[in-house]
This record gives C-alpha cells, structure tokens and sequence, in this order.
C-alpha cells in the first residue's frame, strides 16, 4: 500500500441519495475547507417498457449541491454500471466539472461495442470522458487529494476513490451481510476481484467504506456504511480466513445461478458512452437489443 498516497486526517462529508428503482447510493463527496465536491455514481432514471428516460433522482443531487453552494468538481464513475444509467452528462450540464472513469474503459468499450454491433463513429478510446484513471492517480477537490485503486475482477475498468478517511468501494464489497459483487459479467475475473478486495481491506482499519449499492439482505433496513474493520472481521464472502480459492469457487458457483440484471441492456450502452444516450443514423435517441447476445 506504500504507494497510495493515504490520509485519514482529512474527513470530508459524505450525502447519500438512495434510489430505490436499483438499489444504488449516489455521493456527493464535500470538502469540509471549502465549497468543492464531487458526486460519485450519479442515476438517471428510466422507465425501460416505455422506454422513458427522467431525471428526478439527479436533479435532487443537483438540487442539495445548489442549496449548499457547492462547486462540482468531479463527477466520478467507478466503473461502467449493468444496473442503472449514469446521469453524468445531465448534471455535468447543469453544474460543470469533470466526468472520470478508470482507463480500463477502454477494455470495456472493445467488449460491449462488438455486442451491440457498434460502428466505427462509436470510439473505443475512452474519448466520452473528460478524464481516464489509472492506479494511484490523484486529483483534487478544493483542498482535498484524492487517488484511485484499480480494482478488477467485476469489471476491467472498476476503480475505487479514496478521500481521505472514506473509500467508495463500487461494485467491489457490499456490506458485510451483502459479501461481494458478482464476477461473472464479460471481462470479470472472480479471483481478480479477491485480489482486489484484499487491496480495499488493507486501508486503514477505520475507514469508512462507502458501498455503491445494498439490497437489505434478510429484510433489514437499506446501510451503505461500513469500515474496513468491520469488513475483516463480518463479511460473510471475505471475512475472517476466508481463503482465496474458497472464495473464487464459492462466487464461480453463486454466479451461475444469477439473472442478468433487469437494466443490463440500457445500462451497457449508455454507461460505456459515459451517460450519453446513442443515436441512430437520423440523429434520435435509440438503444439497442441485441438477441442471444450477452
Ligand atoms: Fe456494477
């Protein structure tokens, strides 16, 4: 870990917008010596039978930012969701900053352009984002550094963002009585996501670990905070002495038996456009089906 530039003294605030249509938590991330934040995993809303595209979630994240005085920095994805749509664009134009994501985008962009078929004004070079991380990259908000842990094994591109003490884990961890994120979606590695996880569980003990999604396992109210301590010792895919070839047989097994996720369609070809809905040849908003693909 020597080289991650770690430091728990600096504690920004952390909001948490819970959308209930995916389970999903979007941040807003605040300096706590100035008015800069970033927003981490923004939702945009779809209606996908009706092929109806909202944005009430994103424009309550855009509404506290405002009623706060903030200034958006950033606006970070930690990978190329299959569960929600990303609302980067819309909120982008509505308050700046910057969109990032990690260069393992790229990667993405080759798998899922061949699925959906894509020509060549589609570009497999990460181009849609305004900025492409790779491990220990820093960048700022206001006063605050922080850096990226390149975490494969969901996805190529997945990364997770620590600043200062709080770390938003994606689709890395879940809570403890949630375990792991699935590790079978094209490019996924399920060894590589213990690798990763381990990365995560090497911060410092108090970090607070912020998830990108819960699910309330066993009927228990929605949580999307948590330590690394807590992790080590309760998680119940990694925690305790849980060996690495446990691991990868037990997530190999409970991924076969996973439907894909309702939104897997829409969200592939938005998200790996860094928001932006595709078009078809006259210029209208139009996705894609593709049969016996994924
Ligand atoms: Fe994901």
């Amino acid at each position: 870990m020597a080289h991650y530039p770690i430091d728990p003294s600096v504690t920004p605030l952390v909001k948490g917008f819970f959308d209930e249509a995916t389970n999903t938590i979007t941040y807003v991330v605040r300096d706590p010596g100035s008015d800069s934040c970033a927003i981490v995993d923004s939702v945009m809303d779809i209606d996908y039978a009706a092929g109806r595209i909202t944005y009430d979630n994103a424009d309550a994240v855009i509404a506290y930012v405002q009623d706060n005085g903030l200034k958006l920095e950033w606006l970070l994805e930690t990978h190329v969701h299959a569960d929600h749509l990303s609302a980067a664009p819309y909120i982008q134009e509505k308050l700046g900053g910057k969109i990032g994501i990690g260069e393992k985008i790229t990667v993405v962009q080759d798998t899922f352009g061949k699925v959906f078929n894509e020509g060549t004004e589609f570009q497999r070079d990460g181009s849609q984002f305004d900025a492409l991380f790779t491990d220990g990259d820093t960048y700022k908000i206001g006063g605050m550094t922080g850096f990226t842990m390149h975490t494969p094994g969901h996805t190529p591109a997945c990364m997770v963002h620590v600043i200062g003490d709080a770390a938003f884990v994606g689709d890395t961890l879940f809570m403890p009585d949630g375990g792991s994120a699935r590790a079978d979606f094209p490019g996924g590695d399920a060894g590589e996501l213990y690798d990763s996880i381990q990365k995560v569980l090497a911060l410092p003990d108090e970090t607070r670990l912020f998830m990108c999604h819960d699910y309330g396992p066993n009927g228990r109210d929605i949580q999307w905070e948590t330590t690394v301590a807590e992790e080590k010792a309760h998680n119940i895919h990694v925690g305790g002495s849980k060996s690495k070839d446990e691991f990868v047989k037990f997530r190999t097994e409970r991924d076969a038996q996973l439907a894909m996720p309702k939104l897997i369609i829409p969200s592939l070809q938005v998200n790996m456009r860094a928001g932006e809905i595709p078009e078809d040849k006259d210029g209208r908003p139009m996705l894609k089906v593709p049969i016996n693909g994924l």
